[in-house]
């Protein structure tokens, strides 16, 4: 997990190295086209017949798009470095990290202490299977039960633990099975992730409709809408699955009371309430949980994404009855729980705590907010979300060529919807650095 993963898997010499300087930084590597759309000069052994760098990105792009499946459509750069809130491509360049791997490097970029801590416990006890117990993932198992029913304190709460957003909510899905109903009630725009019980939970048809049929008899109601919600739930239900927060759908909040209201109508039909903070959780939105200022405690909470700040580890946490459902022998993983991320997980709770970092997250949210709104540019309408978890919604559908642009500029953010930018900085960012990127908007928006 060192800087010496810029060696490529080939034996070849170590891509760029830390040579940039701020000169380099708002410097355009090749803009669009060095992602290298050409397909003449592609090779399956990966030599270039074009003259270009071995190492660069246009090359290295052309390898990708040989070498793997085109899920995510040509890769916009090739990163090969990364340093607290700052990352480098192949061609040297440097750029703003604001979206951490989509809410994932919460402390940046190589930190010093989440290496140390993977690195000792991988020289120490890297994996033993879950035939066996190790104190690493004991330990992160109870501040994870700890985070999940911090308003219910003494609640029954466990965990199992996973790799993935996905498989956090596979767990989850399989729980909701073991209640003897079958019924599940998700959220229009919602985002629960790609395996099929996840996709199951997802709202958007161009995801689901090619992969149909999916585990059934879920009902998706409108987001944010007690009444709906309401009306759709019976004592069928076995579940009703929301994000505090809708990351994918453009980083949507509900109505401050919908949570309780979810969580006492839930409770009224005897269905369990499972928050999905695989986003929006771990000191993302400004507390452990995104949901916590509700006052709620769900049945069943998903965690993923920036519990490993890159290394994956997920986790479903279950409370109260829910949290026996699943027994010996119903549910398994090979990887999930390993030692190795189970250190990083504790690592960074451990580095969020001692820095101080869920305060800072909430002040700096509140800085970039109030300094995009503040632009009073045309094209922004307003910004919503909470913390460092922030979509900036646009006037006009340009979104998309807007983060192409601050790209080409050094930012990296992206477009989960056409009229929205979505900005999920790495938790430790400096003012300055966002000072610099609200500083560079109005350029980028009257660019496109
Ligand atoms: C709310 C939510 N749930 C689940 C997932 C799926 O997580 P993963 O991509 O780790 O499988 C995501 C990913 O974006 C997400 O935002």
């Amino acid at each position: 997990m060192s800087s010496a993963s810029n060696g490529s898997a080939s034996g070849q010499p170590p891509l760029a190295q830390s040579s940039s300087s701020p000169a380099q930084l708002n410097q355009s590597s090749t803009g669009q086209s060095s992602t290298g759309q050409s397909s003449t000069g592609q090779s399956p052994t990966g030599q270039s017949h074009l003259g270009q760098s071995p190492t660069g990105q246009s090359h290295l792009t052309q390898r990708y798009q040989h070498a793997v499946m085109n899920t995510f459509g040509p890769p916009k750069r090739v990163f090969v470095r990364g340093e607290g809130v700052h990352l480098w491509d192949a061609d040297g360049n440097r750029y703003l990290d604001l979206l951490a791997g989509l809410a994932v490097n919460s402390l940046g970029h190589a930190h010093p202490q989440v290496i140390g801590a993977i690195s000792a416990q991988l020289s120490t006890l890297g994996h033993v299977s879950n035939f066996f117990a190790t104190p690493t993932q004991i330990a992160l198992a109870e501040r994870l039960c700890g985070f999940v029913t911090l308003n219910d304190p003494g609640r029954e709460a466990r965990v199992f633990f996973t790799n993935s957003g996905t498989e956090a909510n596979e767990a989850g899905f399989k729980i909701t099975r073991r209640t003897g109903r079958t019924r599940l009630i998700a959220m229009q725009g919602s985002f629960h992730g790609r395996s099929l019980g996840a996709l199951a939970l997802t709202s958007n048809p161009a995801y689901r409709e090619p992969f149909e049929p999916l585990p059934g008899e879920v009902t998706f109601v409108p987001y944010g809408d007690a009444d709906a919600l309401a009306q759709a739930l019976d004592d069928t239900v076995a579940a009703v699955i929301l994000e505090p927060i809708q990351g994918e759908n453009g980083v949507v909040e509900p109505p401050s009371d919908y949570l309780a209201a979810v969580r006492a109508l839930t409770t009224n039909a005897g269905a369990l309430l499972w928050i999905d903070e695989v986003q929006t959780g771990i000191g993302r939105c400004g507390e452990w949980l995104a949901s916590a200022h509700s006052g709620v405690t769900g049945d069943i909470v998903t965690f993923a994404k920036g519990l490993g700040n890159g290394f994956p580890v997920g986790a479903c946490v279950a409370t109260g009855p829910a949290a026996s459902l699943l027994g010996p022998g119903s549910h398994g993983t090979t990887f999930g729980g390993n030692p190795v991320a189970a250190a990083a997980g504790l690592a960074v709770l451990g580095i969020i705590e001692r820095d101080g970092l869920l305060a800072r997250v909430r002040t700096a949210g509140e800085r970039l907010a109030s300094g995009i709104e503040g632009l009073e540019h045309a094209r922004i309408s307003h910004v919503r979300g909470r913390g460092l978890l922030r979509g900036v919604v646009l006037t006009e559908p340009v979104a998309p060529a807007v983060a192409d642009a601050a790209l080409t500029a050094g930012f990296v953010i992206n477009a989960p919807r056409p009229n929205v930018l979505r900005l999920a900085p790495p938790l430790i960012i400096p003012d300055a650095e966002l000072d610099r990127f609200v500083d560079a908007l109005p350029g980028l928006l009257d660019s496109v």
